[in-house]
């Protein structure tokens, strides 16, 4: 019981920091571990969590540590310019990363453009930017770089055109419609020495950053397998204009999976092989509610179910569908390791439910507070770290080669359901860097 107990909570508070908050929220963690399993944790977590602390000045982490204050104290000369973005697409999603500008100082959106000039006006005049055409803003010498929120056709042609124009470029997913596409954006920013990112950037968020930290600390154990659903009947019954997602590029896969697969790929690393069936339950969707008496006809598999095997060895069971009315509360995603199973909030999300079931030692599901920031809806944050990741020199957390993995899963679960054999998928990443958990308020460094 004490190996079990020891060896767990070092791990799970490696990286803490003495701050007051981080303290309380710390604390409440630890009372709740101890409720769901035994008292005794309480007592063994306290000299594991000093001892590793202090051990870290001596041993190797301390050179990690040391070589990380010198990087800090050298950059802290550089002082914090916002890079000047420019937007094209002011439809829906827009307005959140406006919001959400004014946490993030790494990037400064202060142009806009749009196909409908009243949409790029209406952004304009909300945000006090500047509305322009799109060819006036990639024309524009002080836009360094692109926010694409088009709509998953124009994702590819706008990201080209702004690469084309000389400026880095952060896209909303899905990257491409096909690997080649991506590939073409891929080749093109290398080329000119520029950077591409790509949503979702909710796996930045605390509650996926939290679970990231629990997994990698060995809290379950080997991931063994798991599953991770989102069903539900589209987005036409509030969305002001669905047809994009029963176009190619849409549908629960392209639409959903991104954040789902992002999500996994941050947890436990690329995905090796896919096996999937799809169908769909009709060729023409009705409008509800706001889309009422209109129909969107339907190109694309609305129902799609994947088993997908990870380098890790873990095998996770995917279901996206928008041909769901109602199911029980099946999970977003849960995992189950050698030493127990995570319970992992709702990717689409940046915070949520996470809940841990201890192998041997729990007797129900127990909630785990999450010790990261950023647990509000925080879209434009990956945006943020590009800009940030361009001025510090480092590689930034929603790259290009994360997406483009993500775009081969999910262009290798649509040819696996096409021929029904597995799909090896070709490319692979790197897990992005976690976050720091003792970031201030709009930082994604420490510095
Ligand atoms: N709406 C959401 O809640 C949401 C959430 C997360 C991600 N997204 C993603 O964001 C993207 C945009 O979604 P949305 O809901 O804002 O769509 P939308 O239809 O509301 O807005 C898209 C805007 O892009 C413009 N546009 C399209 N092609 C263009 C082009 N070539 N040049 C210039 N402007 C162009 C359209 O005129 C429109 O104003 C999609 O990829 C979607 O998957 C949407």
């Amino acid at each position: 019981m004490w190996d079990v107990m020891y060896g767990m909570s070092p791990r799970f508070f490696f990286t803490h920091t003495p701050d007051v908050p981080l303290h309380t929220r710390l604390f409440r963690t630890r009372v709740r571990l101890a409720i769901s399993f035994t008292r005794l944790h309480v007592w063994c977590s306290i000299p594991g969590r000093i001892g590793l602390r202090h051990g870290m000045c001596a041993a190797s982490g301390g050179a990690r540590w040391c070589g990380r204050l010198a990087d800090i104290c050298g950059n802290k000369q550089k002082k914090a310019v916002g890079m000047k973005v420019g937007l094209i697409g002011c439809g829906n999603i827009s307005r959140a990363y406006l919001l959400n500008g004014k946490v993030f100082k790494q990037s400064s959106i202060c142009k806009c453009a749009d196909l409908k000039m009243e949409a790029a006006q209406a952004r304009a005049s909300e945000f006090g930017m500047e509305a322009m055409s799109v060819d006036q803003l990639l024309a524009d010498d002080e836009i360094e770089a692109v926010l694409n929120l088009t709509t998953p056709e124009s994702h590819v042609s706008v990201n080209m055109a702004a690469l084309e124009a000389g400026k880095h470029v952060y896209c909303e997913k899905p990257f491409a419609l096909n690997r080649e596409d991506g590939r073409k954006v891929m080749q093109l920013a290398e080329s000119k020495g520029l950077r591409v990112g790509c949503a979702p950037d909710t796996f930045l968020g605390g509650g996926h950053q939290m679970c990231r930290k629990l997994v990698s600390g060995g809290l379950i154990g080997k991931v063994v397998s798991g599953v991770a659903f989102m069903m539900c009947h589209g987005h036409e019954s509030w969305h002001p204009a669905p047809g994009f997602y029963y176009r190619n590029g849409g549908g629960p896969l392209f639409d959903m999976g991104p954040y789902y697969i992002t999500a996994l790929v941050n947890i436990l690393g690329p995905v090796k092989r896919v096996c999937a069936m799809s169908t769909r339950s009709t060729d023409l969707r009705a409008g509800l509610k706001v889309n009422a008496g209109k129909t969107f006809p339907v190109e694309i598999d609305t129902h799609v179910t994947a088993l997908l095997e990870f380098s890790s060895g873990a095998f996770i069971t995917l279901i996206t569908s928008f041909d769901v009315w109602k199911h029980s509360n099946l999970p977003n995603i849960e995992l189950y390791g050698t030493d127990g199973s995570l319970h992992v909030p709702d990717p689409n999300c940046f915070n949520g439910q996470i809940s841990l079931f201890k192998g041997g030692l729990s007797s129900d599901w127990a909630p785990i507070d999450n010790v990261f920031r950023y647990n509000d809806n925080m879209r434009g944050i990956g945006l943020a770290d590009m800009c940030d990741a361009i001025r510090l020199g480092r590689r930034h957390r929603c790259c290009g080669e994360l997406a483009f993995h993500v775009l081969d899963v999910m262009c290798s679960i649509c040819d696996s359901a096409e021929t029904g054999c597995f799909t090896d998928v070709a490319s692979a990443c790197e897990q992005p860097a976690p976050l720091d958990e003792r970031l201030t308020e709009g930082k994604l460094d420490l510095e």
